[in-house]
């Protein structure tokens, strides 16, 4: 297979297509804030995700549910001001886009206009068809969601890996083709079996990006605040840890409180 990176001044969803072509393996985290975003986009990350895991690693909530519209606006919009090479997708958060079309296709507009992200993201296959038909008709860009989506997690019950089964996995391969044939311009599949994820992006033409879907798949993406180790009690099998913020920031924590208690800071080259 072909390794060939070609330098993308802007990533836009044409270069994504390109690169799953060209046998390129798409990188994507995700960002909520305007510091983080401008480190990684100056990285040479191709895409960032503003994902509704804010309301998890932002917020402190134990699912992804309670994130509201405004709240996905704000942390999109703080990245967007950081960004100049990466495309931006944005989630649409739980209970804005499920059921009504026109809800969807307004809520999707409201992320545009107010963000100034490049496209949006929703979890679901043939239940939310309806949404992502209506709001592709606005020339909006629509990333899928399969596999483990974390906004059905009551109905699931669990984290656990999904699609193990014979008729889960089936399902979840006419989900993927529906939203290929519907317009999606990609899709993330999240913890299902590495075999099953190499199916689906063997089938489709659209990128296929795993998280916890082995490296079958065209490209990868994870939880920023997680690969940087500032996450210490979350620990997925597949997650790799590039760095341990966690301990990194806790140990200068307690050496500030230490230097300040001693009056060791400021010292005479800190002060006017
Ligand atoms: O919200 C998120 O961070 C996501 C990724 C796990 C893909 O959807």
């Amino acid at each position: 297979m072909s390794t060939a990176k070609k330098n993308y001044t802007r990533v836009t969803t044409h270069s994504l297509s390109e690169m799953k072509r060209n046998g390129e393996k798409i990188s994507m985290l995700t960002a909520y804030d305007y510091t983080l975003a401008k480190i990684i986009d100056k990285g040479g990350i191709d895409v960032i995700l503003v994902g509704d895991s804010a309301s998890n690693v932002m917020a402190g909530h134990e699912t992804t549910l309670p994130i509201t519209l405004e709240q996905m606006i704000y942390h999109a919009s703080s990245v967007v001001r950081a960004v100049e090479r990466a495309l931006v997708v944005v989630d649409m958060p739980f209970g804005s886009y499920q059921g009504n079309s026109k809800k969807a296709l307004s809520s999707a507009i409201q992320i545009m206009k107010e963000s100034g992200g490049h496209s949006i993201k929703l979890e679901g296959g043939e239940e939310i068809i309806e949404s992502i038909k209506r709001i592709l008709t606005a020339g909006i860009p629509v990333m899928g969601h399969l596999g483990l989506t974390p906004q059905s997690i009551y109905k699931f019950g669990t984290y656990t890996v999904r699609a193990k089964q014979e008729e889960e996995a089936q399902k979840l391969l006419t989900d993927a083709k529906l939203l290929e044939e519907a317009g999606c311009f990609a899709l993330v599949l999240e913890k299902v079996p590495a075999k099953l994820a190499q199916k689906v992006a063997e089938s489709i033409n659209i990128p296929v990006i795993g998280i916890g879907a082995g490296n079958g798949v065209d490209g990868q993406v994870l939880v920023l605040h997680d690969m940087l180790g500032m996450t210490h009690e979350f620990n997925p099998r597949f997650l790799r840890r590039y760095l341990n913020l966690y301990d990194e920031i806790s140990g200068a924590v307690r050496n500030y409180v230490a230097d300040v208690k001693s009056i060791d800071f400021p010292n005479n080259n800190e002060q006017y």
